[in-house]
């Protein structure tokens, strides 16, 4: 059967009566289903522990969302052998089969959409919006890396070998084994579900640890691959500590690669661990990593100001700032800096603060931790810089803050220099644009970047010179598109593995040449 080609999932415009309709029954449901238990899965069998993680809504912290068995490293060895075990006839299965089990689990996200989107609202504080973008995007990363798979698997048709007259030579791609993957909690499905099925459709078989604070949402997407018939032991599901299983895992000698989306502190801490060789390890471990990022807007005089402005505040603030891609930062040249301060100012103090199912503009944050966290950057904020809106919690039954701009901050003020996570904006002023590019690019990381302008030749430079992995001209740093815009970054934001791009899958697998003498 003849595949179309890819095309991105559309959002859905909540502005029809009938789509809000659709959405608010869907939470209706998810809301009716909330407090359950959820089981480990190892191979075949369903595990329900007493330990369990709790998962609450941070929007409503009283409400609990589901609790989540955790696994300890007896569960984690188990499930171990069971990904082993499966391996063996996994690997074996044909990619277009393979694909098929994504393609059929992105038909029924798609039919389910807003009910998935609803498990986020509760679980993970996203508004409707956010939670929508973050659906599709699940959807587009299984109908892509189906795609893929089965492109990657007709290599020798479409970019055969060179010939030689006495040789058949053939490429293959294989897959590496078992897999770990640590998908993070701020896109709970998108992330978790890309990163999941690029290495099972790659013909890895894998051990999924949720991230602590959306535990439940994993647990629904991996429900959703069994409907589809996936076979058990392809993907196991440990969710637990990362000090405790994480790191057991990531240090197992049969561990063959490690995929984890999360902050710089634990991706290097994974990187040291899966670095080191344990005893009866017979490869070097592979290390899929996207991290974090300080990652900005620059505004020269000649750019569209209030676009400008308003990418930065939607960069900034979209889902509270909880994105790797996150706009934490703006540079603006000093002509125009004082007109760009006051309309972020104005757009910021319209981006109103309430419980997600009642789809406010922001949200809370995801859990205490963070929420007391950003609250101290803000209290250095007030000191790095002039607080120009917002610069505290905000009211609710969660972990909500105010969306927080400071002007006239420093290049190398830890506001500007270290990952926040949170609605925290820095905005500093340049001369010109070129000194406004060098301050974007004094960061340790290099994930998103945007430059606003209408001058060719300033548009060239910023192409040539800012220093990060998707850059964009004229819009926001956030919301890349799969396929659209390969994703991932430079330096401390990862290893650049580009999700969503014609490159992921390579890092799922290792490449076979064969030849035979005619
Ligand atoms: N891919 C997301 C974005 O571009 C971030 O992970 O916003």
């Amino acid at each position: 059967t003849e595949l179309t080609p890819f095309k991105n999932e559309p959002f859905t415009d909540f502005s029809v009566p009938a789509n809000k309709a659709d959405m608010e029954a869907a939470l209706r449901k998810v809301k009716s289903e909330l407090g359950r238990d959820y089981p480990l899965w190892i191979g075949a069998d369903k595990v329900m522990t007493d330990g369990k993680t709790v998962s609450i809504n941070p929007g409503d912290v009283d409400q609990v969302v589901g609790r989540v068995s955790k696994a300890t490293k007896e569960h984690a060895e188990k499930a171990m052998n069971a990904a082993l075990a499966t391996f063996e006839t996994w690997k074996k299965v044909p990619a277009e089969k393979r694909a098929e089990y994504l393609f059929k689990a992105a038909q029924l996200m798609r039919e389910r959409k807003h009910e998935f989107s609803a498990w986020m609202v509760f679980e993970a504080g996203k508004n409707w919006v956010e939670a929508d973008a973050d659906t599709a995007e699940a959807i587009d990363f299984m109908e892509f890396y189906g795609r893929e798979m089965i492109r990657l698997s007709e290599t020798n048709l479409h970019r055969p070998l060179p010939k030689i007259p006495s040789e058949d030579n053939k490429i293959a791609y294989i897959p590496l084994g078992v897999g770990i993957v640590i998908p993070p909690w701020n896109f709970p499905l998108a992330i978790c579900v890309g990163m999941t099925t690029a290495a099972i459709v790659s013909g890895n078989t894998v051990l999924l640890k949720p991230a602590s604070v959306t535990p439940v949402i994993a647990h629904k997407f991996v429900e959703l691959m069994e409907e589809v018939g996936l076979p058990a032991g392809v993907i196991n599901f440990v969710p637990g500590s990362g000090g405790e299983i994480g790191d057991y895992l990531t240090s197992h000698p049969k561990t063959r690669f490690v995929s984890f989306t999360g902050s710089k502190e634990v991706g290097l801490h994974i990187s040291e661990l899966a670095a080191r060789t344990a005893p009866g390890q017979i490869w070097i471990k592979r290390l899929i990593a996207e991290m974090g990022g300080k990652d900005g807007i620059v505004v020269d005089e000649t750019a569209d100001l209030e676009a400008a402005a308003q990418a930065i505040v939607v960069s900034a603030f979209g889902f509270q700032g909880q994105k790797c891609s996150a706009g934490s930062r703006a540079f603006v040249v000093e002509s125009v800096y004082d007109e760009v301060v006051e309309r972020v100012r104005a757009l910021t103090e319209k981006w109103t603060v309430g419980l997600p199912e009642q789809n406010y503009p922001a949200g809370p944050v995801s859990d205490k931790g963070a929420y007391e966290k950003i609250l101290e950057y803000i209290e250095v904020g007030k000191k790095e810089g002039r607080l120009v809106v917002g610069g505290g919690n905000a009211e609710g039954n969660g972990y909500y803050i105010q969306p927080t701009v400071f002007a006239d901050v420093d290049g190398k003020a830890r506001i500007m220099q270290e990952e926040i996570f949170g609605p925290v904006l820095a905005i500093g002023k340049a001369k010109d644009y070129k000194e406004a590019i060098a301050l974007y690019n004094d960061t340790e990381f290099g994930l998103t970047g945007s430059f606003f302008s209408r001058d060719e030749d300033h548009i060239a430079y910023a192409f040539e010179e800012m220093h990060c992995g998707n850059l964009y001209v004229n819009r926001k740093c956030t919301g890349a598109l799969v396929g659209v815009h390969p994703f991932g970054g430079f330096n401390m934001s990862g290893t650049d593995s580009k999700a969503g791009g014609y490159d992921y899958l390579l890092l799922f697998t290792q490449a076979k040449a064969t030849s035979r003498k005619i």
